[in-house]
Formats: structure tokens, C-alpha cells, sequence
């Protein structure tokens, strides 16, 4: 017999050590990257399932391969929920994840050179939203960036007379750092101005959708894209929904968007990953969840508050949603110092640019930071108050370090400080004080 019942332990033991460390990482430190967050033992449980084994090309009871009446089942469970949870007609489950999902869209509804307008990377927007020349959104695509104000915003008026000018077929909506609520109606007037398809990517709201702290998009776009694995706390993964108004633009919406995502750009699903959505769903149409997706958004709120009332800036002056962005260029540093510092403090964000950033995209001027994962562990304001003390403690150390003008000299630059970081009695020490409040907060 190949198969064996040995644990990973006795397998390969560099592999399991690795995982306890990361394990104990995730516990130890405050994780508050915004499109993260810990999902629960049922969601790690089907994922680490023997589904893991099955191939099942095709969709529910139109399988190329055999053996798959369970899995059947059990994909129709994951669409009955998210149809039922987002209140949309038609659900695939399949996509691997965001990116793919997103790319299925564009090629279920559009043709290779077709205009498509989504949000510039650096202002808050997702590579795969048109981001010019280095992805295949900016490559097979006429791409048609739009940009934020110098706050931060949005600017709703301008975004229509750049759609008229420059005619898109497909309008992404949609942010990876945007932390303000989104007027899905003024967007639709917009699409309906040109003509365009409305996808909104709700990958970082879909859970404060589902609480009701952020306004649905289906009664007004085509296609709704969610990653599963951000506010939503499923696995990684995503989902591709259709909505009324969509079928009543083109009755075969889904039948493309469906091929598009299989035969077209997928193989065989990931069954243990569907079935991890089906549970996340489950847990995500409760009372219990809509005020987990309350408290996110309130922790945000008040974190963003004891960070202004520091001293510091936050992109568009605070938020709506549940992550934030500091613009350092007040200070004059740089974020990754600002991120590797807050890690030696135990507090895990990451570097980000600021919308019109003079620093380029390695080097940028901020840093991006939310709190769905924190909110999953149970925090509440009062802690909130403490973590935005540290962050400010933490800015203030290392607010003084400046990038070399001299290109060629700012790795080298960056690589030091990041060495004397690690041996900062402060940051070290704001380091055992979050790790004694993690202790009363146990991870999922
Ligand atoms: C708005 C948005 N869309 C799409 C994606 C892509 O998702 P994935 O990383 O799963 O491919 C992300 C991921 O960060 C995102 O934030």
C-alpha cells in the first residue's frame, strides 16, 4: 500500500516545523493586512479534506468525469447559499481566486482590444483592473485608468465624463485600497451613459455587504466578483454572480460568464475549496457575522480616529469601510521602514502607495492597514484605542529615516535600517506588550 496514515510529523518534519512557526506567528502578532483574516476550524477542515482528491471537470450533473455525485451536491449547496446570501440569479463557484475570476469576466462579455476603465493601481485599484503593460488586463485590453483626487476620493462627475470620452464596453468598480463606500447607482448612470458592462469587485467588502455596513451593488451592475477569502473569512477562492440586470442586458450572461470560466480559462475545480465556501457561507448568514461585519467597520472607524488624533494622515481623512491608508509624506519616510518596523512591533500592515505618490511603487509613501482580522478575534474599540496608540509610537521611531536621493544606494539603505529595526528596545518592547494582548484574544 502507498498510502500511508502517517501524521506530517513523521513525514517531513521541516514542512511541519515550518507550519507551527507560522502557526505561532499568526497568534502572536496583530494581523491586520486588510484583505486578510483567519477563517474557522470547519472552513480549515473541509479544506484539508479528502475532496482534495477528486477531479470534476464541468458543473453540477454535467461532469466530464464520474464519481462526482457527492461533489455535485455539494457544489449546489455553495450556489444555493451565495445566491440566496447576495440575492442574485445566478452563482459559479469555481474560480481559482480573484485574479482569474476577474479575467473570466472580461472574456466571457468582451473581445481581445475592447476598452475597458478601472481604477490606476497606485490610487487604490487591482492589477488585474487594467493595469497597463505588465498584466493581461492591461495587455489583451484598451485600458482606461481613472485616477482619485488629491484626497483620496473618488470624483464621480469626472469618472462620467471619462467614460463618455473614452467609451469602455466593461466598467470595473472595485478597490483593494480604497476606504470609502462605493455609489453603485451613480456608477450605473455612468455604465449607462456609454453602453459599458458594470462588474463591481467586492473582494475587500463582500463581508460588510452581507452586514449591511456597505451598500449591495447587485441592484445595479451586471456581474458581481468576490474574492472568498477576505472580510467574506472563507477560504481562497472567488465567486462570479450575475445579477437580474444583468440577464435582462443579455439573457446568455451566464451561460458566458460559466464558459468562460470553464472550459475557458480553468480546469478542474477545487472541490475541497468549494465546499469551504459552502461552509463560510453558512456561517456568514448569521446574526453573528452581520455583527462581526459591524464591529469591523466600527474598530476601522475608531482606529482611524486615534491615528488622526496623533498627528497622522489618512488618505481621503479616515474611512468608511474596514482598512485605512497613512500617507507619510508629511513625515518624509518611506513604508516599507514604517511596515518592517511595525513587524518588529508585532503588528503586521503592509506598504502601500498614496494616491499622486512622488515615491515610486517599491519605495512608496504609505502603508495600508484594516481590521477585519483583528475583529475576527474579538477586539473591540477599547483595543482598537490601544493598537493606534502603538502605531504612532512606532511611526514616531523610525519617522526620520530618509531614502538616499542616489537610486542605486536605497536597497542597501533600506536592508541596514531594516537590521537595526530588529534590535530596537521600543519596538521590541511594544512587541511583548501586543503579544500579551493577543494571548487574550485566541485566534480561530
Ligand atoms: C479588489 C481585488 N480584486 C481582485 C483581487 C485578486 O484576488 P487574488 O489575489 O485572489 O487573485 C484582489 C486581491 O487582493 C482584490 O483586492
Amino acid at each position: 500500500m502507498i498510502t500511508t496514515t502517517k501524521k506530517l510529523h513523521t513525514i517531513d518534519l521541516q514542512i511541519e516545523k515550518l507550519i507551527k512557526l507560522e502557526e505561532k506567528r499568526q497568534r502572536d502578532v496583530l494581523e491586520m493586512i486588510p484583505s486578510e483574516n483567519y477563517v474557522s476550524p470547519a472552513v480549515r477542515e473541509a479544506m484539508g479534506s479528502v475532496l482534495t482528491n477528486k477531479y470534476s471537470e464541468g458543473y453540477p450533473h454535467k461532469r466530464y468525469y464520474q464519481g462526482n455525485r457527492f461533489i455535485d451536491q455539494i457544489e449546489d449547496i455553495a450556489i444555493a447559499r451565495a445566491k440566496k446570501l447576495f440575492g442574485v440569479p445566478h452563482v459559479n463557484v469555481q474560480p481559482y481566486s480573484g485574479s482569474p475570476a476577474n479575467s473570466a469576466v472580461y472574456f466571457a462579455l468582451l473581445k481581445a482590444g475592447d476598452t475597458i476603465m478601472g481604477l490606476k493601481l497606485s490610487a487604490g485599484g487591482h492589477l488585474t483592473h487594467g493595469h497597463p503593460t505588465i498584466t493581461f488586463s492591461g495587455k489583451y485590453f484598451r485600458s482606461i485608468q481613472y485616477d482619485v483626487e488629491e484626497d483620496g476620493t473618488i470624483n464621480l462627475a469626472k469618472m462620467k465624463d471619462l467614460a463618455v470620452m473614452s467609451n469602455p464596453r466593461l466598467i470595473v468598480v472595485g478597490t483593494t485600497a480604497y476606504p470609502r463606500i462605493f455609489d453603485w447607482k451613480a456608477w450605473r448612470e455612468t455604465a449607462d451613459a456609454v453602453g459599458a458592462f458594470l462588474l463591481a469587485d467586492i473582494s475587500h467588502i463582500a463581508g460588510l455587504v452581507i452586514g449591511g455596513v456597505h451598500p449591495s451593488p447587485v441592484p445595479y451592475v451586471d456581474v458581481v466578483m468576490t474574492t472568498t477569502h477576505k472580510t467574506l473569512r472563507g477560504p481562497r477562492g472567488a465567486m462570479l454572480m450575475v445579477t437580474q440586470r444583468g440577464l435582462k442586458k443579455d439573457p446568455d450572461m451566464a451561460g458566458k460568464i460559466d464558459k468562460a470560466v470553464f472550459p475557458g480559462l480553468q480546469g478542474g475545480p477545487h472541490d475541497n475549496v468549494t465546499a469551504a465556501i459552502a461552509i463560510a457561507l453558512k456561517e456568514a448568514d448569521t446574526l453573528t457575522f452581520k455583527a462581526y461585519a459591524k464591529q469591523v467597520v466600527k474598530n476601522a472607524k475608531v482606529l482611524s480616529e486615534t491615528l488622526t488624533g496623533e498627528g497622522l494622515t489618512l488618505t481621503t481623512g479616515g474611512t468608511d469601510n474596514h482598512l485605512m491608508v497613512v500617507d507619510f509624506r508629511p513625515q518624509g519616510v518611506v513604508g516599507n521602514i514604517v511596515a518592517e518596523a511595525l513587524e518588529v512591533a508585532g503588528i503586521v500592515i503592509n506598504y502601500n502607495a498614496v494616491p499622486h505618490d512622488p515615491n515610486p511603487p517599491f519605495y512608496p509613501s504609505g502603508i495600508r492597514l484594516g481590521t477585519p482580522a483583528i475583529t475576527t478575534r474579538g477586539m473591540k474599540e477599547k483595543e482598537m484605542k490601544h493598537i493606534g496608540t502603538w502605531i504612532a509610537e512606532v511611526i514616531r521611531e523610525v519617522a526620520h529615516y530618509r531614502l538616499p536621493q542616489a537610486k542605486e544606494d536605497r536597497s542597501k539603505f533600506v536592508g541596514s535600517v531594516k537590521k537595526e529595526l530588529w534590535r530596537s528596545k521600543n519596538l521590541l518592547g511594544i512587541a511583548s506588550q501586543v503579544k500579551k494582548l493577543c494571548k487574550q484574544f485566541p485566534v480561530p
